[in-house]
């Protein structure tokens, strides 16, 4: 329907499951009922700050693909020293802040190209935590819109391929920055379940045909009375 990304149709949009959870022992518990269908998950500071890389590379070892959100901010020599310590680990993604600047951004691409040629670097703009008279406290006189089409471009020229995203911008991102650009987007509600706190939602389906390549999925799944059937229907929404 909306495909700005030629290179991709709805099917082609892949579940990550945030493991937003309080403890090794309860991710792992969720992780092995969720094998077979569910392919990637997010590691977030929560659980990599208190496992480590033992952790990241158990949960590699189940099977699973990983995305390390670590969103890194740093001067550009300390964000590609971070990059390097962690680029020998199993993981496919990791998060850097757009707002580190090009140099930053170049300087992890270049750390990420010669440790782990698979490992996908992806720029975060403006967390979606900010509205407008808060990013203004900070000294961004721009709306957040405007800010995070900055930023975009800012990272797609710095030679990044990848963003993460609300789903309300996939649109207007689409329009501006390369269409082989990887989308990101948390902020996934399937019809019907509880919004939590995330008040700009859109389900899988929406977001994929939005232009998304990946959707990140907590709660919806976390919480669910049978978290496989949840993660499958999600899943099956996207194949559909
Ligand atoms: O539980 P829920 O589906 O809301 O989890 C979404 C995940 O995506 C969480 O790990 C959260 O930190 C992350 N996230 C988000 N909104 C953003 C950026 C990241 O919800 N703008």
């Amino acid at each position: 329907m909306l495909h700005k990304n030629p290179a991709m149709s709805k099917k082609d949009c892949k579940l990550i499951l945030a493991l937003d959870l309080p403890d090794k022992a309860s991710a792992l518990d969720m992780l092995s009922g969720l094998s077979g269908g569910l392919q990637w998950v997010k590691i977030g500071l929560q659980m990599y700050l208190k496992y480590g890389a033992p952790f990241v590379e158990e949960v590699a070892r189940m099977g699973f693909k990983i995305f390390l959100d670590l969103k890194l901010f740093d001067i550009p020599n300390t964000v590609a020293s971070a990059v390097k310590s962690v680029s020998d680990l199993p993981i496919s993604m990791l998060t850097i802040h757009t707002s580190a600047g090009e140099e930053a951004m170049r300087a992890a691409l270049d750390a990420a190209g010669s440790a782990n040629k698979d490992l996908m670097l992806l720029g975060v703009t403006v967390l979606t935590s900010f509205d407008e008279s808060g990013l203004a406290k900070t000294g961004v006189a721009l709306p957040p819109p405007m800010q995070v089409q900055l930023l975009a471009k800012l990272a797609c020229e710095s030679g990044m391929k990848g963003l993460v995203c609300s789903p309300l911008e996939i649109q207007m991102l689409r329009k501006i920055i390369p269409p082989e650009t990887v989308l990101v987007t948390p902020g996934i509600r399937p019809a019907g379940s509880s919004k939590d706190e995330q008040k700009r939602v859109m389900t899988p389906s929406m977001a994929a045909d939005a232009g998304a390549n990946f959707i990140v999925v907590g709660r919806p799944i976390l919480k669910a009375q049978d978290p496989a059937k949840a993660a499958g229907d999600i899943i099956a929404e996207l194949e559909a």
